[in-house]
């Protein structure tokens, strides 16, 4: 922390992704309370290759629940040098992470808010990414919508403003696993289903990436890499 307190005005590549690499949430905030975890500067690699495809046109992307801007900046930093560089909006809850994240990323807007709070004056972004708290939606939230956990109703807040968007989430709300599998398994969930009829929206499987290599966020099924599009969307 003392690179991000005391370090140069601006820190450099190597610096930046020296404390995404090393800053461990536990040390800024009750991880347990935020369901806290960052995504391993590792799975980036695999998480890049998914927004790699349409880069040139992801011209404005939405990072919800952002924590220290992991995702966002990960984008920014392998982002090909002659493609003009994306605008982040960068929206995440806990103020002390937001801080971080403004230090590390100053190139992203920060918002220091909660992702049930935003409206349509945030305007309209091509892309959204997220790795949200995993697990049930918290009972103050219920109110704002039916979504049965925390993943589906960010997938709902995201895609109200971007066509589609990126999420990281645990395996067992979705109805196909890569986790641990050799390709993608079909796992029928009646859950999933319904809310996929009722919110209009698919979590589709990413190309092909297992996560099981890496131990993130201790869960025991597992994180994926979903697609959020569009129900019946066509490539
Ligand atoms: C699993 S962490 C992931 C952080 C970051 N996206 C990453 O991949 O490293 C989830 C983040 O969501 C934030 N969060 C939780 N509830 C939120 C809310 N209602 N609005 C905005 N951020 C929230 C937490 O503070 C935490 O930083």
């Amino acid at each position: 922390m003392d690179l991000v307190n005391n370090g140069p005005a601006a820190l450099d590549e190597t610096a930046r992704i020296f404390c995404y690499e090393n800053i461990q949430p536990a040390a800024l905030a009750d991880v347990t309370a935020a369901s806290a975890f960052f995504t391993p500067w590792e799975m980036m690699l695999d998480f890049n290759q998914m927004t790699q495809e349409s880069r040139s046109r992801h011209l404005r992307i939405l990072d919800l629940c952002a924590g220290i801007g992991g995702l966002s900046y990960s984008h920014y930093h392998f982002y090909e040098r002659d493609l003009p560089k994306p605008r982040f909006v960068c929206v995440e809850k806990n103020p002390i992470f937001a801080a971080v994240g403004k230090r590390l990323f100053p190139e992203a807007t920060w918002l220091t808010q909660d992702v049930f709070e935003l409206d349509e004056s945030l305007g309209k972004f091509d892309q959204f990414y997220s790795n949200p708290p995993f697990g049930p939606l918290p009972k103050e939230y219920r109110v704002k919508g039916d979504a049965k956990c925390f993943q589906y109703a960010v997938a709902e807040i995201g895609m109200k403003f971007a066509p589609h968007g990126l999420l990281f989430t645990v395996g067992t709300i979705l109805n196909w696993r890569m986790h641990g599998q050799n390709g993608r398994t079909v796992v029928p969930n009646p859950i999933y289903e319904d809310w996929s009829k009722r919110s209009g929206i698919e979590l589709r499987e990413n190309p092909g990436f297992d996560f099981s290599y890496i131990d993130f966020a201790d869960t025991k099924t597992g994180v994926e890499l979903a697609w959020v599009v569009p129900r019946g969307y066509e490539e």
